[in-house]
């Protein structure tokens, strides 16, 4: 059965770029961040692998282990990563399991048959400290993917497990959050020094904590 929010992300080991991987081991206490792509040697996956390498600081300040994934052999990669240094200007500087026989693609449903019954789709999957899946997003394989979305989905998804706050529509780092409805206001006063604003009962504004 597909993988769903909630549930624990498959542990497996796998070889990648940076040697053997166990997943659960490497990604410790921290937040991790699954990516597959269809293939190597392929314009829209060299862009993606160039963006990610670029954001990698991004990531590290969130505690965010990132690791990518394609069914091609490891030798594929290595050969592939001069290509992304090269075109992309930064050199890919987080691991890429070689998946060539499946095993994880088919754990988290990377594989969809009716686009294309051998390669893995653009599947995020964003990972808790609790190794249970926060997020899970899906593009086709000829749209590239907005990792600044992401990471933005990464900052509220922390927010939310440290400070019991939701974000609102297109909410950005730095803009007003939500109160979760679960904190009643008695418990909401203790929480948030600086008050809130009830639009209705349920919608309690209230400035992002952390900042
Ligand atoms: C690409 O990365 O450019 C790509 C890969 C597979 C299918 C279509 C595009």
């Amino acid at each position: 059965m597909a993988l769903r929010l909630g549930d624990i992300a498959p542990d497996f080991t796998a070889d990648s770029t940076e040697g053997t991987i166990s997943f659960h081991e490497y990604l410790g206490d921290g937040w991790g961040v699954l990516f597959s792509h269809p293939k190597d040697f392929t314009p829209v996956c060299t862009t993606e692998l160039g963006r990610v390498a670029a954001l990698k600081p991004e990531f590290d300040k969130r505690n965010v282990k990132v690791v990518g994934l394609s069914v091609d052999p490891i030798a594929d990669h290595h050969a592939w990563k001069g290509d992304i240094e090269e075109t992309q200007g930064t050199a890919l500087n987080f691991p890429l399991l070689a998946d060539s026989d499946r095993t994880v693609s088919d754990l988290y449903d990377m594989i969809h048959p009716n686009a294309n019954d051998t390669l893995t789709v653009r599947s995020v999957f964003v990972i808790g400290p609790d190794k249970k899946v926060k997020l899970i997003i899906t593009y086709p394989a000829s749209t590239g993917r907005n990792f600044d979305e992401i990471l933005r989905v990464i900052d509220s998804l922390q927010l939310t497990a440290n400070y019991s706050v939701a974000t609102p529509v297109d909410w950005k780092d730095g803009q007003d959050v939500i109160i979760v409805p679960a904190l009643s206001d008695e418990d909401a006063k203790g929480k948030f020094p600086k008050g809130w604003k009830a639009l209705k009962p349920y919608l309690r504004i209230t400035p992002q904590p952390n900042k």
